[in-house]
């Protein structure tokens, strides 16, 4: 199939829109991450998304809608809570679990009786579903285990001559996917930490949980059921200080190995590797997560044979910066823990 790469003019979008409307696969810019849409409701279209991704069915997807209006269209009912996280959150980097009422198609929600909703902050991507007249199945751009795209180049990388076309809308902004929260019962349960925080959360819905999964935040061990988010090389979280780090880097080196390092300033400046990636600076956690997926995806284009990563406080956005790193990362050795 030829991939056809669209600016993000009016007529790309009604390009793409037409293509989406004949059940194929389209990518397109939000605030988050790049998302790889189709028609939620036909099953044709959305198994094309399951196809280019090389994605297990039993993981649903999330349904894009332009608007809080539409909303309704798709679930049974929503709940006081649910309508306050509507109206706080959305548009924005958060999706929300209701009960559905059966109108995507169903491998969207892998069978389950729920649908994940999202409306992006991104003027391209909301464009393009309202051109469409569609609510949008779409997980991120990415082949299944990959990081998260949040350039084009990123997605043509990975789903060239997989699907239909890619709207071009430059760099993403938030860089890490949305906080998916459960709102089916009486307390709101974040499933995935993301561009919303527990906080922000909490300060409008009262009380918050946390799915038991999210608790333990462990590195995979090798026969966990999928991979996430993985740069080609392995990747070693290092949680302690300066000379910890540098001794890490050292070893690896003697092993005969070249190292590469994901650290935010002023670390990053303080530490000898074969390649450094700066992720911005530890004083503001947005631009680590902002340039996080950049940063892994970066060392594909290098010969490092192992990146270290640095860890950061599990706070406000720090909270999915490290939900992403544990997943993506084979170990973690801590100050003081693993010597
Ligand atoms: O920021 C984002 O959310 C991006 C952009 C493109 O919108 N999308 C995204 O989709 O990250 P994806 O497919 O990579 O991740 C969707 C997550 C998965 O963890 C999935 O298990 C969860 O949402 N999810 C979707 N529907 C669900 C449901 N009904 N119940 C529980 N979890 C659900
Ligand atoms: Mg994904």
């Amino acid at each position: 199939m030829k991939t056809e790469k669209w600016d993000a003019s009016k007529q790309s979008l009604i390009k793409a829109a037409q293509l989406l409307n004949k059940q194929e696969v389209v990518a397109f810019p939000t605030e988050t991450v790049y998302g790889l849409g189709a028609d939620a409701t036909s099953e044709v279209a959305v198994s094309k998304i399951f196809k280019a991704k090389g994605r297990p069915s039993d993981n649903p997807l999330i349904v894009h809608v332009h608007d809080q209006s539409q909303i309704q269209h798709y679930v049974t009912e929503i709940s006081t809570m649910a309508q306050q996280l509507i109206e706080h959150f959305m548009p924005g980097p958060f999706t929300i679990i209701l009960q559905s009422n059966g109108t995507v198609a169903d491998t969207v929600t892998a069978g389950l009786d729920t649908v994940g909703i999202r409306i992006p902050d991104h003027p391209i991507g909301r464009a393009l579903i309202q051109e469409a007249n569609l609510p949008l199945a779409a997980p991120s751009a990415n082949l299944s285990g990959k990081p998260s795209p949040t350039t084009a180049e990123h997605v043509y990388q990975d789903l060239y001559g997989r699907i239909a076309g890619i709207i071009d809308g430059g760099a993403t902004g938030v860089g890490l996917e949305s906080t998916v929260v459960d709102a089916t019962g009486d307390i709101p349960v974040i499933l995935r930490p993301g561009g919303v925080t527990k906080q922000q959360i909490e300060q409008v819905a009262g009380k918050v949980e946390l799915t038991s999964s999210l608790k333990e935040n462990q590195p995979k061990s090798p026969g966990m059921k999928y991979t996430h988010y993985e740069p080609d090389a392995p990747l070693v979280l290092i949680d302690g200080d300066q000379s910890f780090f540098q001794n890490y880097i050292h070893s690896y080196q003697q092993e005969g190995k070249k190292v590469g390092i994901i650290a935010s300033k002023p670390l990053v400046n303080q530490l000898q590797a074969d390649i450094s990636y700066n992720c911005g600076s530890r004083d503001d956690l947005s631009q680590v997560a902002a340039n996080l997926y950049y940063g892994l995806r970066y060392f594909n284009d290098t010969d490092v044979d192992i990146i270290l990563a640095e860890t950061y406080p599990q706070e406000g956005i720090g909270d999915a910066i490290m939900n992403r790193l544990t997943k993506a990362a084979t170990h973690r050795y801590t100050q003081n823990k693993n010597i």
